[in-house]
């Protein structure tokens, strides 16, 4: 039976997770797959982690040279995060000739076209099926699955932390700051929340799906983000009334050959399939132009679910006798972006409780080509009144300006909030 030789970088969660699935998979994958995977070097300073896990301390050490240098090992697995050592240590792999399997979707949607080039240069492969969506297998979906289709457009709530704070505040009509300390205290959201709650996790991977969906490089600079920190109980009460529930999108669409790429908080309507994701769930919905909708579903992060997915990359890495090549990913980046995109709007507004109030609101939005689609009003306290309305299409431009505005009139008190809708 073919042996197939694997080093391990790191064993924090998923790589602790992975090498159990390793070991309790062992014979199910020699039967079903017919090579035997065999662990012979680990990357790990803290040697505990490697004793809990029953691994030889004669295995474990904390020098790269020990795996570029074992002819025996094929398959790299990195479970560093992070730009560096990861970096270094899989450019090092590849040009060794090893494949390399990561989850590490920072590093790859800022280092793909070099990472693709080095393992070009040997033939070896390059395999990051758990760097979105955790145990969804949805690149492979992408890249082997539909290409029958063009790729209309992808719409994921591919990050779980965030996930899991707008579910809570929707559920518990709880604060966004108290929502998210909880999920700091249960170990769901980071001592430092940014990646997650400012988008920057949701860019990466969309930047990763976006470019495999429509075989162009879509850099993670290209995509427009706005985090989820502005998100108020209010908004999430008007829109449950709207019948909308606010998630963290990454939307791409491919419109007339020119790509719309973004990450923001967004209300879909109550019956479409992502709104059913709840809690640290990851749900990416896709469309096909022949195909039409497809829904991947599943646990996006966790040590079990991202060590399925890399575990399946590892056996794809071992069995194959030509790996995968992902050559649009050295064209230079495509120029055709879409930054004026279309949307409907939901708009808050805390307004004079006085006569003549809706017809300059309606008047301003009429003047911009804004047509309204429904509103909702609360009756006024202390002379204040707030207001909500969700807009038809108009693009984000147009948007803008009428927002301007509304700012400037005399009987509206506040902007208090703007939130996209996607239907
Ligand atoms: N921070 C990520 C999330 C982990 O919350 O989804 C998985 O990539």
């Amino acid at each position: 039976m073919k042996k197939v030789g694997i080093a391990l970088l790191g064993l924090g969660v998923v790589g602790s997770g992975t090498y159990r699935i390793l070991e309790s998979k062992k014979e199910k994958i020699m039967r079903d797959y017919g090579v035997d995977l065999e662990v012979r070097h680990v990357l790990e300073k803290d040697t505990t982690k490697a004793v809990a896990l029953g691994i030889d301390l004669s295995k474990v050490s904390c020098d790269i040279n020990n795996v570029i240098n074992d002819d025996k090992i094929e398959v790299v697995a990195e479970f560093f995060g992070g730009i560096e050592p990861a970096r270094t240590f899989l450019l090092a792999a590849l040009r060794a000739g090893k494949s390399i399997v990561t989850s590490n979707k920072e590093l790859f949607s800022k280092h793909w076209p070099e990472l693709e080039a080095a393992a070009e240069e040997t033939g070896a492969g390059i395999y990051f099926e758990a760097s979105c969506g955790g145990g969804v297998p949805i690149i492979r979906a992408l890249h082997e699955s539909c290409q029958g289709n063009d790729i209309l457009e992808i719409k994921g709530i591919v990050n779980g932390t965030t996930n899991y704070i707008l579910s809570n505040m929707s559920e518990h009509g709880s604060d966004y700051e108290d929502t998210l300390k909880e999920a700091q205290r249960l170990g769901y959201a980071e001592a430092n929340p940014s990646a997650d709650v400012d988008g920057f996790d949701s860019t990466y991977k969309l930047s990763i799906l976006s470019s495999l969906a429509f075989n162009k490089r879509i850099p993670y600079t290209s995509i427009y983000r706005e985090g989820i920190s502005k998100v108020t109980k209010e908004d999430i009460k008007f829109g449950k009334e709207f019948g909308f529930t606010v998630k963290l999108l990454a939307i791409s669409k491919n419109v007339d050959g020119k790509i719309e790429a973004h990450v923001y908080p967004a209300f879909i309507p109550d019956d479409h399939p992502l709104a059913k994701v709840s809690g640290a769930f990851n749900g990416i919905y896709v469309v096909g132009d022949n195909v039409g909708e497809l829904m991947f579903y599943g646990k996006g992060a966790g040590d079990l679910p991202t060590g399925s997915a890399i575990v399946s990359d590892i056996v794809y890495a071992a069995t194959r006798y030509e790996h995968r090549r992902y050559p649009f990913i050295l064209e230079e980046a495509a120029q055709n972006f879409n930054n004026d995109f279309a949307s409907e709007y939901y708009i808050r507004l805390t307004v004079k409780d006085e006569t003549g109030v809706l017809s300059t609101i309606t008047g301003i939005f009429g003047k911009a080509g804004i047509s309204i689609d429904s509103m909702v009003q609360k009756a006024g306290v202390n002379g204040k009144a707030t207001i909500a309305f969700i807009t038809q299409k108009t693009t984000e431009l147009t948007f803008k300006k009428a927002l301007a505005e509304l700012e400037k009139a005399s009987c509206i008190h506040q902007v208090d909030s703007m939130i996209r809708v996607e239907k």
